[in-house]
């Protein structure tokens, strides 16, 4: 019975897959979302690549369709696809309207959810509305973009590790598939293991801002708890992979990757590097945590060789770092 369940709902996402892909060709679809995803540099084969696709305006164009096309309201709503509205059960109304849509998709390709973006500047509306958590589409165990990134990834041992739908797509454009989005959300355990069936190796480009750093770090450390080798790339304040590729264009935002492509602890000197020479506590403070990274690493072997690159970096002596380390060894335990 579960079985069928999880059927019915596969077919009730795709059906709205299709219907929001569709909707991209009427009138309205074109004049707001396919010149919305034109300005934004997305060509039809891009469009075809990610199923993107527009939410028509409007409470119940979706609901209309799926009723039309035989599928039951109960289903509709344990997908996620439509909404009771409050105090008022028997009223269902659409989750997705007037707003483009990026499908989201499992490992084997089948969509599973949908994040959905506004098109107007409305201060009062989120920028993106997405599916909730149905028994299909676990968020903690999906990384959007694996289903078109996986074979890059593992062909090139490596996965670049993106903040948002639009960075995703926009890489591609730039000759780079092996890219996966965390969608906003903090990176978690499910996720790690779903990279580590392709690769060990990730390189994280999140955000040029304050949260896309803060998100890195933390990030960072769980990707070396997960026993990850882990680069990052910081981006002009400001810039995210798809601004900066479109402001740049391909081959510069390449070369810009390969060139400011640093190791954990050259990502955390980077970042702190003019406060050290006023400040020698908050370098203490750095140092500090960047043993505490060197303590999440599981492999003793690889611990120990980045213990002699951060003792080379920051010139402390490689015996104090050892023994910090210990420190938290034995606190962990
Ligand atoms: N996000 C979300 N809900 C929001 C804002 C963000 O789910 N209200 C998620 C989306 O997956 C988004 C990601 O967090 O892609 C990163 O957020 P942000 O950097 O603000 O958006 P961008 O991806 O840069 O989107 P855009 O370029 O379209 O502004
Ligand atoms: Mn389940
Ligand atoms: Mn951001
Ligand atoms: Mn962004
Ligand atoms: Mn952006």
């Amino acid at each position: 019975l579960e079985q069928n369940e999880r059927e019915s709902l596969f077919i009730a996402l795709n059906f709205a897959k299709d219907f929001f892909v569709k909707n991209l060709q009427t009138e309205e679809g074109r004049s707001i979302g396919l010149s919305y995803f034109k300005e934004r540099g997305f060509n039809p084969q891009i469009i075809e690549k990610f199923d993107l696709g527009y939410a028509l305006d409007g409470w119940n164009h979706f609901l209309k369709a799926a009723n039309a096309a035989g599928f039951e309201e109960e289903i509709l709503l344990k997908a996620g696809l439509i909404l009771q509205k409050e105090g008022d059960p028997n009223r269902l109304y659409d989750r997705f309207r007037g707003r483009v849509t990026f499908a989201i998709h499992n490992i084997s390709g089948k969509p599973i959810g949908f994040g959905a973006r506004i098109l107007t500047k409305e201060k009062n509306q989120p920028k993106y509305i997405n599916s909730p958590e149905t028994p299909i589409y676990h968020k903690s165990d999906v990384l959007y973009g694996m289903f078109q990134a996986k074979k890059a990834i593992r062909d090139l041992d490596n996965c670049f590790l993106v903040e948002g739908y639009t960075d995703v797509i926009s890489m591609h454009l730039s000759g780079i598939e092996n890219v996966v989005s965390s969608s906003g959300t903090s990176l978690t355990e499910g996720q790690i293991k779903l990279i580590k069936r392709f690769t060990n190796q990730v390189t994280v480009l999140y955000d040029g801002d304050a949260a896309g750093i803060k998100a890195s770090i933390r990030g960072i450390d769980l990707l070396l708890e997960g026993g990850l080798n882990v680069k990052a790339v910081v981006f002009p304040d400001g810039d995210d992979p798809d601004s900066y590729s479109r402001k740049v264009g391909s081959q510069a935002f390449q070369d810009y990757l390969k060139e400011n492509s640093r190791d954990f602890i050259g990502f955390k000197i980077g970042l702190y590097q003019e406060e050290f020479a006023r400040d020698p506590i908050r370098k203490a403070e750095v140092i500090r945590e960047i043993v505490q990274s060197i303590g999440k690493i599981p492999d003793p072997i690889i611990r120990s060789v980045y213990a002699k690159e951060a003792s080379g970096l920051l010139q402390i002596e490689e015996e104090i770092i050892h023994s910090e380390l210990n420190k938290s060894l034995i606190k962990s335990q």
